[in-house]
């Protein structure tokens, strides 16, 4: 490992996240993972999200103008914002690479950022795709530009079709297919057209660990991209365990000082990622639910994340009352540390991918409240292939169900046997980071392969 190390030391590597905490995250991890094992790294990114470089000082860092406008900032269209990305940027990576970044040996980018791969091979330099979703969730996509394709979207049209299983898409009904809830279909599937387009791309490097979905990964490797490498590392934030945080927000690492108080299992931890919106609807719901569940809850509201209103003010003072000390509310956390608190027993969650793997890694069993895209698939690869946690179903958040939720999930037999079941996933997870296990196999093979160019 040594001499890969001195070797790799002259090679510099250019990294291009996606601007979204989701993508962020995981982009950086294999970043400091990379930098651990002696190559040099670049990140490019964009103005909108943009990174602090203060907090990596060993990697350089590329602003690339993206001249996006406010409104399309403001609007929830993300579809049509990536693409603009991937318009826009095209010019500034350009210049960066005949120039400043002239010594890049290899661009690995996020599958979303699909431009640094026609840049980077105009220099002639290889690149790699970086997927921060499932493989599943890669899959239904596919089914997604099939049914786009046959004229059969918006679903919505098809009515009660929509509970329909999907054929050969097991667990997934209709209304599970990872279709934007906010984005203008023709916009999103003209992205996950490019998106799964590896027309100049080496090689996949995919945050998903092979037990957890091994047909989805068999049917990848042999019908779907067969020509090229999988390298399948996931899960990818514990590769680079003491890397410093990515996250865009701050996090309130008081919470944890709270959390240090409260007995082993009996806190349910309450996250809708970085892109979910609840209306102030469903706040109220999600709020009385939580306080008539009777069990001591961490509650992250991020700043922005309730429609029309300062979410965290209106509820502060008549619930956090009645809460007292069995509450505690932060506008961002430091969900891994969290996750990895003995005092969480339970994790209520919008099913992205990352707070998926992060909650499987820490054997916390999970209550699915899936938003949009893929979480309604991850929410129930959740609840009915690996039998760690239960959805709350139903278009309407409703503080009964939730409460009923809570207490299935917390205090239950039903919910004691998912937690058995996420610990025996927390050791499986163990054994994959364990030398030759599949993720430090696959993590040395992907050295391996950059290594070779
Ligand atoms: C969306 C998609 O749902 C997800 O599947 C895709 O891979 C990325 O975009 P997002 O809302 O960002 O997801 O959720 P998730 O994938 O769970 O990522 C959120 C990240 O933010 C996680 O790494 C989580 O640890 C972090 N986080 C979240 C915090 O650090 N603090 C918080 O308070 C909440």
């Amino acid at each position: 490992m040594e001499k890969i190390r001195e070797v790799a030391k002259q090679r510099r590597l250019l990294l291009v996240p996606c601007p979204y905490q989701g993508h962020i995250n995981p982009m950086l991890h294999l970043a400091t993972y990379l930098h651990r094992n002696g190559f040099s790294i670049a990140i490019a990114h964009t103005s909108f999200n943009s990174l602090n470089p203060n907090r990596h000082p060993d990697f350089t860092f590329i602003c690339l103008d993206d001249r996006l406008p406010d409104d399309l900032v403001a609007s929830l269209d993300i579809a049509k914002l990536l693409l603009a990305v991937n318009d826009n940027c095209k010019a500034s990576l350009k210049e960066a690479m005949a120039t400043v970044l002239r010594d890049v040996v290899c661009v690995i980018h996020d599958e979303i950022m699909h431009f640094c791969g026609e840049v980077a091979s105009g220099f002639g330099v290889r690149s790699l795709v970086l997927r921060t979703n499932s493989i599943s969730t890669c899959i239904a996509r596919s089914v997604v530009l099939q049914l786009h394709a046959e004229g059969r979207l918006p679903l919505l049209d098809e009515g009660s079709s929509m509970e329909d299983e999907v054929p050969n898409l097991y667990p997934l009904r209709y209304k599970d297919l990872p279709v934007s809830a906010h984005s203008d279909i023709y916009q999103s599937t003209k992205l996950v057209h490019k998106m799964h387009d590896l027309t100049t791309s080496s090689a996949v490097i995919w945050n998903t660990i092979p037990f957890l979905e091994p047909s989805e990964l068999t049917q990848i490797k042999t019908k779907i991209y067969n020509q090229i490498p999988i390298f399948a590392i996931g899960p990818i934030h514990k590769i680079s365990p003491t890397s410093s945080s990515s996250s865009l927000l701050n996090e309130d690492s008081a919470c944890l000082s709270w959390l240090h108080k409260k007995p082993s299992n009996s806190v349910i931890y309450v996250s809708l990622g970085s892109v979910a919106r609840l209306t102030n609807h469903e706040l109220q719901e999600m709020a009385w639910g939580l306080v008539n569940s009777n069990q001591p809850f961490l509650w992250v509201v991020r700043p922005g994340s309730v429609r029309g209103s300062d979410g965290i003010g209106f509820i502060l003072e008549e619930f956090q009352k009645k809460a007292g000390d069995r509450g505690c509310i932060v506008e961002w956390a430091p969900q891994k540390e969290v996750l990895a608190h003995s005092a969480i027993g339970g994790f209520l969650s919008h099913c992205g991918w990352n707070s998926t793997l992060e909650s499987l890694s820490e054997g916390v069993p999970m209550l699915c409240r899936p938003y949009s895209g893929d979480q309604r698939g991850n929410s129930r690869y959740i609840s009915c292939v690996w039998r760690v946690g239960l959805t709350l179903e139903g278009h309407e958040l409703n503080r009964n169900e939730l409460e009923k939720g809570i207490r299935k999930l917390m205090v239950e037999e039903e919910g004691k046997k998912m937690r058995e079941k996420a610990v025996d996933f927390k050791r499986k997870i163990e054994d994959c980071l364990r030398e030759n296990g599949s993720c430090a196999r696959n993590l040395k093979e992907l050295v391996d392969f950059i290594m070779s160019f």
